[in-house]
């Protein structure tokens, strides 16, 4: 083992060895054990052969923007419902390029692009419903391998995490959807947001962020790997505010493998631990904003870092990715959990997609390879919840694969899933 807890690859920020080597050692318990063994049935019972497919999204859906032309590895969609648009991040690069899962190819790795989808009406021809967003003034090229995004609609400002070949940071852009236009406006980087994935915004300068992992893939495959089969709390919930001159960051709460989250309310926060098999639920408390007698409050630094109880878990057959919350025009919210059901297909998808989708690379490959290109799949399970209704499946198959992330437009019946390395996005209407 010692090789692995070198100080020197573990050095930097984050927990220290030795509180890994202790979260570790106190996860392997027979308490432990029986609390994984759900997460080690679901290899059995989710393998695409024998999956039990499940489909309650209504109407109709379609694989739309698959084709030749279309996008791939679209692992965000974020929709905007006062204006009936969709925010679709896709990242061709992600094939040769993943820190979360670790695949670390040589180049070209492709930057990841953005687009607007128009979702509106199932008329729109599909050439026009998707259209690119030009990137102005971003400095890094083609460095650009999303994962989160939140938008603020008040201020128009895109958040997106980036797992950079320079380093883990999210990137600020003020979007202009009508004219397909996302201009720079900085790169947040802090040593806290080591692996950042998705964002919750509480206000245009005040988030939520999480690492799915202490320890990247990019500094240590095997670690990386540890915690995910493992599933010690060594994820992080980190609050990040941008308020004052320096980036503030606090570490508010500890996941096993921390992916989605979401804010349900005013009083409480979702948190998806992927490799728990299940959505957490925290109560947040803000902390009292600075009163005048105390001026430097601000200044002082963790003042203002609300805090983050467990309150209660929700328990899923399967691994969830993202999360995204729905709100009808009537006051019904539910939220949307996506993910992905069984772990080995989705590794073995994942680390195979930069052969399967290059013809070059294909025609090359050994024939075992190519067979299993033919009919590989990544089975996708999406599922919605509510503490009235419990959880509800919504779609479970092998059609679409990979699923990431889902969301609905309750009021015009409309939902999207976006799939990790998926062709195109699955788009249902109700
Ligand atoms: C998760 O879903 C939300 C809401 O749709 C979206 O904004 C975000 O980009 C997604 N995050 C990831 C990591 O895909
Ligand atoms: C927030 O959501 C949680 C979980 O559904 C629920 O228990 C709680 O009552 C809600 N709080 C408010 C203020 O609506």
């Amino acid at each position: 083992m010692s090789r692995w807890w070198n100080k020197s690859r573990l050095g930097g920020s984050g927990p220290s060895a030795s509180t890994l080597i202790g979260a570790l050692l106190i996860a392997l318990t027979a308490a432990y054990l029986y609390e994984r063994a759900p997460f080690l049935a679901a290899f059995y019972n989710n393998a695409p052969e024998r999956l039990v497919r499940v489909n309650n999204l209504g109407r109709s859906h379609d694989v739309k923007f698959a084709g030749r032309d279309g996008v791939r590895s679209c692992e965000d969609a974020l929709m905007v419902e006062s204006i009936g648009v969709a925010i679709v991040a896709c990242d061709p690069g992600r094939e040769r390029w993943n820190t979360v899962m670790g695949v670390f190819l040589p180049d070209p790795v492709p930057g990841a692009d953005i687009y607007i989808y128009d979702y509106k009406s199932a008329s729109t021809p599909d050439s026009e419903a998707l259209q690119r967003v030009e990137l102005v003034g971003f400095p890094g090229g083609s460095d650009l391998h999303t994962l989160g995004m939140a938008f603020d609609e008040t201020t128009s400002t895109l958040f997106m995490t980036n797992h950079a070949k320079a380093g883990p940071r999210i990137e600020v852009f003020k979007l202009e959807v009508n004219a397909l236009k996302a201009t720079h406006v900085r790169t947040v980087s802090h040593p806290l947001i080591h692996g950042p994935n998705s964002i919750a915004l509480v206000s245009s300068e005040e988030f939520f962020v999480t690492n799915d992992h202490a320890i990247p893939a990019t500094r240590s495959k095997f670690v990386s790997m540890l915690e995910t089969y493992l599933a010690p709390p060594t994820g992080t919930v980190v609050h990040v505010d941008l308020r004052g001159a320096e980036v503030e960051a606090d570490v508010v709460a500890r996941v096993p493998f921390a992916n989605g989250i979401e804010i349900l309310n005013a009083t409480t926060v979702a948190v998806a631990s992927t490799s728990r098999g299940a959505v957490y639920l925290y109560t947040l408390t803000p902390r009292p904003l600075p009163s005048s007698s105390q001026p430097n409050d601000d200044k002082a630094g963790h003042k203002r870092t609300p805090e983050l109880t467990y309150a209660t878990g929700i328990k899923v057959p399967f691994l969830p990715d993202n999360l995204s919350l729905w709100r009808s025009k009537t006051g019904e919210t539910k939220l949307i959990i996506a993910g992905h059901a069984h772990a080995p297909s989705l590794t073995r998808f994942a680390a195979t997609r930069h052969i399967c989708n290059d013809h070059a690379e294909l025609s090359r490959a050994d024939p075992e390879t190519a067979r299993y290109c033919e009919t590989a799949t990544a089975p996708s399970w999406v599922s919605e919840w509510s503490e009235e209704d419990g959880l509800r499946h919504l779609y479970v198959d092998t059609e679409y694969p990979s699923s990431a992330t889902a969301a609905r437009d309750a009021d015009r019946g409309v939902g999207i899933v976006a799939g990790l390395y998926a062709k195109g996005l699955l788009v249902w209407r109700e």
